[in-house]
C-alpha cells in the first residue's frame, strides 16, 4: 500500500544546539516540510539577535531548503517595539512557567505580571504557545493550568492560543470552550500511559514533561484526534537528550521521536482506518489556524515494515529495535 502526504508539519519539536542540533535537524528536513522551533536553550532564544543567529545555525544544520523553521521566541516581558522588531520572523512566543520542564528556569513565575505583554501580543497578533502545566502533585500538573489557559482565552479573545502538548480529557473541553485556543498533541501521547512508563520496569526514555496520563486521558486523545478535531494539530515535541542524560540518576525529561514520527502516524492511522484525516493533524488544521503555506514537498510512504535503529548517534530514539510497518520511501520537491 501507498500513501502521500503533502506538506506534513511538525508543530512543537526540540532542535537543541551544536552536535546535537546537527545531528537532529536533518531527521526532521528528512520527513517534514516545516517545523515550529522551540526557544528553550541553554541561553533561552529571547532576542532578536539570538533569533537570527539561531534561525540561521537551524537552516545550516537542516541543509534541506524544502525545510522551513518556524521559529519561536521565549516568553518575558518584550516591550511593543521589540515585538515590532521580531514579529515578522516568528511564528509565535512560547511560553513556560519557571522550572517546570527541561530549560525552563527562566520562565514566568508571576502570572498576574504577564498580561503587558500578551496584550501587545493580541494587538500585534503574535500567537503564545504554552506548555500548560502548574507545579502542583505530577498528575495533576495539566489540569490545574487550566484556570490559566481559561483566563488567557478569555481576556485575550483574539490572541491565537496553542496548548501544547496536551495530554488530559479536561484539556480538550476548553478547545471547545473558545475558538481562539488550538492544541497540540505528540505521537507518545497518542500511545502511552504512565503505565507505560513506571507500571513495569521504569523506562527513562518514555519519561517526559507533560508525563503521560490515564487510560482514559489516552482514550480522550485518540477519540480527538482520530475523529478529525479542526484545532488539534501534531507536534511530535521531539526532545533529544544524550543516553546518559536519559539512563541516571536524575533522568532528563523528554522524548526523541522525530525519526519515527511521521512514519508511525501513518501506522496508526492506518490502523484506525482513519488515514483520510491524516492530512488535517499533520498539515491542514496548523495552516490555517497558523495562516501557514509551507512547501512544496510532497512525502511518499509505503507499507513496508522497518526496525527503528538503537541510536541515532547519542541518542536512543523512540521505538527503538521495534518494527514500524509503513516507512518513508521518496520526496517530491
Ligand atoms: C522538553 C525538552 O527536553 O526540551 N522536554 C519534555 O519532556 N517535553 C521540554 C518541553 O517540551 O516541555
Ligand atoms: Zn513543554
Ligand atoms: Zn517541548
Amino acid at each position: 500500500m501507498q500513501f502521500m502526504i503533502d506538506a506534513p508539519l511538525d508543530m512543537h519539536l526540540h532542535l537543541r544546539e551544536a552536535e546535537m542540533l546537527q545531528l537532529v535537524a536533518p531527521l526532521s528536513a528528512a520527513h517534514f516540510a516545516g517545523a515550529v522551533v522551540m526557544p528553550n536553550l541553554l541561553s533561552p532564544v529571547d532576542s532578536h539577535q539570538k533569533l537570527s543567529a539561531y534561525r540561521q545555525a537551524v537552516v545550516d544544520a537542516a541543509g534541506d531548503d524544502s525545510f522551513t523553521p518556524y521559529m519561536t521566541l521565549f516568553f518575558r516581558p518584550y516591550t511593543k517595539t521589540e515585538l515590532e522588531t521580531v514579529r515578522d520572523h516568528i511564528i509565535g512566543i512560547k511560553l513556560y512557567p519557571a522550572g517546570i520542564t527541561t530549560q525552563s528556569e527562566a520562565g514566568v513565575a508571576d502570572f498576574e505580571a504577564i498580561g503587558e505583554t500578551v496584550a501587545l501580543m493580541e494587538e500585534l497578533q503574535i500567537p503564545l504557545l504554552v506548555h500548560g502545566e502548574s507545579n502542583g502533585f505530577v498528575m495533576e500538573r495539566e489540569r490545574e493550568f487550566l484556570a490559566i489557559y481559561r483566563w488567557l482565552a478569555k481576556s485575550f479573545p483574539r490572541l491565537p492560543i496553542i496548548m501544547e502538548h496536551i495530554t488530559t480529557a479536561d484539556t480538550l473541553d476548553i478547545l471547545d470552550e473558545f475558538p481562539n485556543v488550538a492544541a497540540t498533541v505528540t505521537l507518545h501521547h497518542l500511545m502511552l500511559t504512565l503505565d507505560d512508563v513506571v507500571g513495569g520496569l521504569m523506562q527513562p526514555h518514555l519519561f517526559c514533561k507533560p508525563i503521560a496520563k490515564t487510560p482514559h486521558d489516552l482514550q480522550a486523545l485518540q477519540t480527538a484526534v482520530f475523529s478529525g478535531h479542526p484545532r488539534i494539530l501534531f507536534g511530535s515535541d521531539s526532545a533529544p537528550h544524550p543516553t546518559h542524560a536519559k539512563e541516571c540518576c536524575g533522568c532528563a525529561a523528554g522524548v526523541f521521536s522525530a525519526p519515527v514520527a511521521l512514519p508511525k502516524l501513518v501506522e496508526l492511522f492506518a490502523a484506525e482506518d482513519r488515514l483520510d484525516m491524516l492530512a488535517d493533524f499533520v498539515t491542514n488544521n496548523a495552516q490555517r489556524f497558523y495562516g501557514i503555506s509551507p512547501g512544496p514537498k510532497t512525502v511518499h510512504l509505503q507499507s513496508k515494515a522497518w526496525t527503528v535503529p538503537q541510536a541515532y548517534g547519542t541518542v536512543r530514539p523512540f521505538l527503538a529495535g521495534e518494527k514500524i510497518q509503513w516507512q518513508v520511501t521518496a520526496i517530491e520537491k
